[in-house]
């Protein structure tokens, strides 16, 4: 169930109808953005390969999910007998179709599950994942965000892995430039958070190298002049971000933009691209005292260096100002939000210190006139 295939090439969402034939799928269940599904042209290419009969849509959640969406999504598909779902959407539609799949399986209170106390042992049917943003990578990775009662959960299970990955570059092509930018920041941060990360192994960095690459080789032209080419380097960098963070999870950035997010509203990757800045300030500053990773100081400095390399920074103190700058050309404004003392010192207090055990430094969240600072010079 878990070996992941992936198709990755112009219009191969029409390869969808083959893929139900081999696998003798008779009814369909998708889970879809709202109107993403229509505007990026799936709709049409999924009523093209099916009767109307085969197919049943979900649609009824808001963006990033919600266990009590999740619990509709599970009457429909329960009622629907369908023996596949598919995702087509952003981040928060390939989440949800994960949710659906396995939490419709388990015995007893699905928020044990949701909140991670319990751990599911199986999914219903296979699931295959067409992403139409390209940032979240989430159709590679094993995690579900799930929020409960407000409060934001992760969950992970090897059993997450969707079965089949489609790759369509077309359906992103008429994506806005703002979407295009902050979900193409979320998957650069990504790929870069995963390279620092504590956890990171050869195989993780290599998949962070090449969707850095890509990204950065892309980014301008695709918000600016996209076309088929640059929207299927970004489609391949997010979800090689995303590989990434399959092995090692994010770090402190992503950590401190969720507060971002709920507070102002901010899309995910335009928060983790704010943040991104500062904490690259943080971790350059590293000590013995503060270093995080087992592998030492001197590794952490020749990974920063490595990525400042790549926005031909000229030092690391450099680096904030040349990675706003690329932020501001791409339409994301680093000035998006009001950072007083007070919402700083909220946004302090709303971090994971779990996660933060990932970063490559220990991060001084006690000093809110330096965070100001920083964002003021
Ligand atoms: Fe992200």
């Amino acid at each position: 169930m878990n070996r992941k295939i992936i198709y990755n090439e112009e219009n191969s969402l029409l390869q969808l109808g083959d893929l139900a034939v081999k696998n003798n799928w008779k009814k369909l269940f998708f889970v879809t953005g709202k109107k993403s599904f229509e505007s990026t042209g799936a709709k049409k290419k999924i009523l093209d390969q099916f009767l109307e009969d085969q197919v049943i849509f979900f649609n009824d959640f808001e963006v990033n999910p919600k266990l009590n969406d999740v619990y509709k999504g599970i009457d429909i598909f329960s009622a629907s007998k369908a023996d596949v779902i598919v995702s087509i959407g952003g981040g928060t539609a390939i989440d949800m179709a994960k949710l659906i799949d396995s939490l419709v399986c388990i015995d007893g209170n699905p928020e044990d599950y949701a909140t991670g106390k319990l751990k599911i042992s199986r999914v219903a049917v296979p699931h295959v994942a067409v992403p139409t943003t390209s940032g979240s990578g989430s159709e590679a990775t094993h995690f579900a965000v799930v929020y409960v009662d407000g409060s934001k959960y992760s969950m992970a299970s090897d059993l997450l892995l969707p079965s089949y990955v489609i790759l369509d570059p077309n359906l992103t092509l008429s994506l806005p430039p703002y979407i295009t930018a902050y979900t193409a920041m979320d998957a650069l941060c990504q790929a870069m958070e995963s390279f620092w990360s504590v956890g990171s192994t050869e195989e993780s960095s290599g998949y962070s190298l090449k969707a850095i690459q890509l990204v950065l080789e892309n980014i301008k032209e695709a918000v600016n002049s996209p076309n088929i080419n640059n929207r299927k380097a970004l489609q391949e960098a997010g979800n090689l971000g995303g590989k990434a963070i399959n092995l090692t999870k994010t770090t402190a950035a992503h950590a401190l933009s969720y507060f971002l997010t709920s507070e102002f509203n901010l899309p995910h990757g335009h928060s983790v691209g704010l943040m991104f800045g500062w904490v690259f300030s943080q971790n350059s500053m590293i000590t013995d005292s503060t270093c995080n990773d087992p592998r030492g100081r001197d590794f952490v400095f020749s990974r920063l260096k490595e990525l400042a390399d790549f926005f031909k920074a000229e030092s690391l103190e450099n680096f904030p100002a040349v990675f706003y700058k690329l932020m501001e050309e791409i339409g994301l404004k680093v000035d998006a939000v009001n950072l007083d003392h007070d919402t700083v010192g909220r946004l302090f207090k709303s971090v994971n210190i779990e996660r933060l055990g990932n970063n490559p430094v220990q991060v001084d969240l006690t000093d809110i006139n330096g965070f100001i600072d920083f964002f003021e010079k």
